[in-house]
């Protein structure tokens, strides 16, 4: 078997991590820099991480939001994916300034690709850029579950919380954020029993469909 597939293999979504391992600063640098560099549509990356460092808000989410589970309070770091919630045209125009100040090129060249993205996204309706910015978060949070497992680094992602309660303490409203998905990220308890489970998973011939 290739490397790269052993190592997707060897990860499983963490539910019991060792809470007396940390990651590393380097480590995380990578891990951060696999998040930042992930592709999105438009190259808009409509969405933010937020590291949450606090030991006590961590507890606070894992009861009042968090379904109780235990990897909110015991992993490495807790990351929450949070969506933005204004994506109009001031939040456009700020990108395509972005751009032309990183690839020098000018905003009347740049004209074109504006209004392509102002039809293709920002005035569709608030139901389809919230769910599209959210799609966006999920290319992030797949970079960071790939780039986890070949660096030996145990993750778990997480979609069962509430995501008013996580806004909430979190204080996400005011930044115009909301929290789209979380990522658990730490070292494995040895006596965490769903790492030895058997992967489920459709067989080939249900997965693969080829139209020849
Ligand atoms: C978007 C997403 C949300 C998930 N939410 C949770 C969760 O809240 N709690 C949990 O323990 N596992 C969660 N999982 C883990 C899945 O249950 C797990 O990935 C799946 O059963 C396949 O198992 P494996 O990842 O160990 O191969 C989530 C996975 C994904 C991709």
């Amino acid at each position: 078997m290739s490397d790269i597939l052993k190592e997707y293999e060897w990860r499983y979504a963490t539910k019991k991590f060792d809470a007396s391992k940390k990651i590393s600063d380097s480590d995380m640098f990578v891990l951060k820099e696999a998040m930042r560099m992930a592709p999105s549509s438009y190259g808009m990356q409509p969405y933010e991480m937020i590291i949450v460092e606090n030991d006590k808000v961590r507890q606070e989410l894992c009861e009042k939001a968090g379904m109780n589970q235990p990897q909110i309070k015991d992993a490495s770091h807790l990351i929450v994916f949070a969506n933005n919630t204004k994506i109009d045209e001031a939040y456009l125009t700020d990108y395509i300034d972005s751009i032309s100040k990183v690839r020098n090129i000018s905003k009347e060249d740049l004209k074109g690709r504006h209004q392509l993205i102002s039809s293709a996204v920002t005035q569709q309706s608030e139901d389809w850029i919230k769910n599209w910015a959210k799609n966006q978060a999920y290319i992030g949070l797949g970079n960071l579950l790939a780039t986890a497992s070949r660096m030996q680094i145990d993750a778990c992602p997480m979609e069962g919380f509430s995501t008013e309660k996580f806004d909430e303490i979190l204080g996400l409203a005011n930044k115009n954020l909301s929290t789209a998905v979380l990522a658990t990220l730490g070292y494995r308890d040895h006596a965490d029993a769903a790492k030895d489970q058997k992967k489920v998973r459709k067989s080939k011939e249900e997965f693969f469909n080829y139209i020849s």
